[in-house]
């Protein structure tokens, strides 16, 4: 199946999201269609944008087996998955920070690693329009910081140095070449 995801190079991933007025029927099917798309192309969290809407709106399932410390132990025990996150918003942070690797569904085949904060705390709605606070670290911390910078229209190539753009440029063209051939 061709990736129904929009790729580096549409204008509608620099777009900053709209806050959602109200959880209806329709921002929850918004939501379940976002999930089925992320699944479908095997990622572990998707934006609204992604798929060229403007909701302030994502979707994670981050798997409890990639996402442990270094003693093997779950790093968000009892933290359910997937979830949709509706309005979210950081309101806590941790000084100590950590450096991964970071793959996106609109950047076929482009690995970057980022330098995010280890631990967030998030505030939300969820799918029952219910305000939720969550703690994370770990690669969910990681996760919902990368897909918080798609509702604001930051990209995984806004954190690659010079250098790396340089490195990588053939792949950025490649995949700008795409999305204009293919119009998403
Ligand atoms: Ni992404």
């Amino acid at each position: 199946m061709a990736s129904p995801i929009c790729v580096y190079g549409n204008p509608v991933l620099r777009e900053k999201s709209e806050p959602v007025k109200e959880v209806t029927a329709e921002i929850r099917a918004l939501a379940d269609r976002m999930l089925g798309i992320m699944y479908s192309q095997e990622g572990i969290g998707l934006a609204a944008e992604q798929i060229g809407h403007t909701e302030a709106i994502f979707v994670l399932d981050v798997p409890v087996s990639a996402d442990k410390n270094d003693q093997g132990l779950p790093n968000n025990p009892g933290v359910k998955m997937p979830q949709t996150f509706i309005n979210p918003e950081i309101i806590g942070e941790s000084e100590e920070t950590a450096v991964a690797e970071e793959g996106c569904l609109s950047f076929p085949k482009l690995y970057v690693p980022v330098e995010r904060p280890a631990e967030v705390v998030l505030r939300f709605l969820d799918r029952d329009g219910n305000t939720q606070v969550l703690n994370a670290r770990g690669l969910l911390a990681r996760a919902i910081q990368h897909e918080l910078d798609h509702l604001d229209g930051v990209l995984l190539v806004d954190h690659m140095t010079p250098a790396m753009k340089l490195k990588n440029a053939l792949r950025l063209r490649g995949i700008k070449k795409w999305y204009k051939s293919r119009g998403y």
